[in-house]
């Protein structure tokens, strides 16, 4: 165990890759987008390589621009319960709304893939950003930011009350005694609030991990907010260092307020690279990418962000700032103020920006030879930008593979990650605490 700090690396899997035309690039396995081997397989291999975790995205409702891309869902939780049967040690990292879900349904769902990965979940907790979900749930319309967030805080501290609601020696399993469980162990939660109740306790016994690994990735004022309160992992889109370093150090501002420590939090942005022998070669490799792009795709990927529709617009023309509707966010609040500064920092054409955004829908998109990517790489894990990154591959498996065998090993020359796991959990990989049970020890609420 290097007690030097090292790299969190994730693997962010996105059926067909994450550049919008992956799909359509002859090394990608479009065919294979069904076929759960395809899945297992690359976990398999991002486990060889020793990666922290791999995770999967979702909102609970059909993108609208499903005609031009490999954009369907499947269900994360389902799915990583068949890749955990065929691996060992990598985490797995499962997204959940707190909006359209029930906690008490959610709280057996990841203890139950925390019990059967032996101690390998997270939960990458959002609000959900996709409005159309609302009409798959009965509501009129998507609740307002701000009070998604309400009930996110809320819904934090009633799942966390079940996933505690068995402290740790609660099951007893002593077929002699003929007991099973020690009853005085197991707590009701007996929650009413503004939008849950909920009564517990849960069907389950403690997990191995306790909870599941808390990850979030917010980045508006209440994104961060909710994050420096609860998260133990973060996800999040940066453009540049500077602002990777300004969210960085916010984070771990606010969360030193709430008394958290800040090695207890790992902030991982997400990076997007197109490797080459050379810069040319690397260059190129993303021309081809972006040559694969159709306008129609991109501009409703825009309209999402923005809220601005520009189809009819010249391509090649300039950009029409003055479009833009500054007064109220719309669209996704962070990634509204990402793209703007892309607009206002780099004046591009229409073209030029969806190209920009193709990439990874706003995260960092690098291209270059692979001491490049680890040179970029280390300098914001060693400059208070990050540590640990998301890593997007343009287009699976390959992106992936040349990732793995070209960059990680200079990163482990470096001593910068992990040659081997020391440890089976993903708490272990991550570095964090396994946290008691607020029923166990009630003056350590959630912490
Ligand atoms: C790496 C990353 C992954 C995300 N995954 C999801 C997701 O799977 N589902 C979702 O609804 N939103 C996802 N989001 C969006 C965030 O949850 C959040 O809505 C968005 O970052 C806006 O932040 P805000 O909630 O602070 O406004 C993701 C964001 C990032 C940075």
């Amino acid at each position: 165990m290097s007690d030097r700090r090292q790299l969190a690396l994730n693997l962010f899997i996105y059926p067909g890759g994450h550049h919008e035309a992956a799909w359509r690039y002859k090394g990608s396995a479009a065919d294979r987008i069904l076929d759960v081997s395809f899945y297992q397989e690359l976990t398999q291999r991002a486990e060889a390589h020793k990666f922290d975790a791999i995770f999967f995205a979702d909102g609970p409702a059909l993108a609208d621009n499903v005609r031009y891309a490999q954009r369907f869902r499947f269900e994360p939780i389902t799915w990583l319960a068949a890749i955990a049967a065929v691996t060992r040690r990598i985490g797995l990292i499962a997204t959940a709304s707190t909006t359209y879900t029930e906690p008490y349904n959610l709280a057996r769902l990841f203890a139950s893939l925390d019990h059967l990965s032996k101690g390998r979940a997270g939960w990458n907790i959002v609000t959900t950003s996709t409005p159309q979900a609302a009409q798959n749930f009965g509501l009129p319309e998507h609740p307002p930011h701000h009070e998604r967030y309400e009930r996110a805080r809320e819904y934090l501290d009633v799942i966390t009350k079940l996933w505690d609601s068995w402290e740790d020696d609660a099951l007893v399993n002593d077929p002699r005694s003929g007991v099973f469980a020690d009853t005085s162990k197991i707590h009701a939660i007996d929650h009413v609030g503004k939008h849950l109740r909920v009564r517990g306790p849960l069907n389950i016994s403690r997990s191995p991990q306790g909870r599941p690994v808390y990850v979030q990735a917010g980045s508006s004022d209440d994104g961060r907010a909710f994050a420096a309160r609860y998260a133990e992992a973060i996800f999040t889109a940066h453009q540049t260092l500077a602002s990777a370093q300004e969210f960085y150090a916010d984070i771990k501002r606010q969360a030193g307020s709430f008394g958290r420590s800040s090695d207890q939090i790992k902030i991982l942005p997400g990076i997007s690279p197109f490797i080459g022998s050379t810069q040319a070669e690397a260059d190129r490799l993303q021309e081809e990418f972006n040559d694969l792009i159709q306008p129609e795709y991109s501009l409703t990927q825009l309209r999402q962000m923005i809220g601005l529709d520009l189809t009819g617009f010249d391509l090649d023309g300039p950009f029409p700032r003055h479009l833009i509707d500054t007064s109220g966010a719309r669209g996704v609040a962070s990634r509204f103020k990402l793209v703007v500064d892309i607009v206002d920092r780099e004046k591009p054409t229409i073209r030029q920006l969806v190209q920009r955004l193709a990439g990874a829908r706003g995260h960092w998109v690098i291209a270059g030879t692979p001491e490049k990517i680890a040179d970029n790489i280390q300098a914001w894990f060693e400059g208070g930008a990050a540590d640990g990154f998301n890593v997007m591959p343009p287009w699976l498996p390959g992106g992936f593979d040349v990732f793995a065998e070209q960059v990680v090993p200079i990163l482990r020359q470096r001593g910068l990650f992990r040659h081997d796991y020391t440890g089976n959990t993903l708490r272990d990989h991550y570095g964090l605490n396994r946290p008691a049970s607020v029923f166990a020890h009630p003056a350590q609420a959630i912490a």
